[in-house]
């Protein structure tokens, strides 16, 4: 299971890249936007350096036709490097553009994925990773976890390199519905993470745990 990050601030992926076996970092220019008027690709080399070259980076492109998508990725690749995925929508131009980028070897994450049609066409386009938008699905009374499944199975029947990269999750039962139906990765808010590990029902068992010690061996430590 690959477990990804949906920000680009510094210290946010700094201390996630510390705790977790993080797979990579996802962005868009809402994303973006939230660290203020950034210098773009100053910024996202700055996340590269952070991650190291093993961990995927995902940006989006913003043109509007196939050939400003296009225009996009190849300044993107110049400026950043050659590894990161480039996040495009899955739409009419979306897809012209992914047909033309895939024979040049670039890396591949269709976004913007609401329904099943649209996955199998970015499948067919040889997309490396599809983002199903968790949440953005369900508000629009769109099931979501059977879109995540109905994907798993056409990439299980297409023999493709494929994988899910799910995304758009505003709780942690999100997440991990997205995965149980089959989702090979999932881009998580630090927002989302921070609430799943900070539960006051975990911090209760590990003071309680904590009391029961000292109750036993004081101030003595277990390394001591
Ligand atoms: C991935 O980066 C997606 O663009 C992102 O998860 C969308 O999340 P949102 O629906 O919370 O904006």
């Amino acid at each position: 299971m690959e477990i990804l990050i949906d920000t680009v601030n510094l210290d946010e992926i700094k201390k996630y890249n510390q705790m977790l076996n993080l797979s990579g970092v996802t962005s868009n220019p809402t994303i973006i936007k939230k660290e203020g008027k950034v210098d773009f690709f100053e910024h996202l080399r700055q996340v590269r350096e952070i991650i190291g070259p093993e961990k995927t980076l995902h940006v989006q492109a913003v043109g509007a036709t196939a050939q400003e998508i296009i225009a996009d990725a190849h300044r993107v690749l110049k400026e950043i490097d050659q590894q990161v995925y480039i996040k495009i929508p899955t739409n009419e131009q979306g897809l012209e553009a992914m047909k033309t980028l895939k024979s040049e070897g670039v890396h591949i994450t269709a976004t913007a994925i609401y329904t099943v049609f649209q996955g199998e066409l970015a499948i067919a386009a040889g997309a490396d990773y599809l983002a199903p938008y968790y949440n953005r699905m369900l508000n629009m009374n769109i099931d979501a976890p059977q879109v995540i499944a109905e994907l798993a199975h056409a990439i299980s029947l297409s023999a493709s390199q494929t994988k899910i990269l799910a995304a758009s999750f505003h709780n942690v039962a999100q997440v991990t519905a997205a995965i149980k139906n089959g989702a090979q990765a999932v881009t998580i808010g630090t927002d989302v993470v921070a609430a799943g590990l900070n539960a006051p029902m975990i911090a209760a068992a590990v003071t309680d745990f904590k009391k029961d010690w000292v109750s036993l061996y004081g101030d003595q430590t277990i390394a001591d």
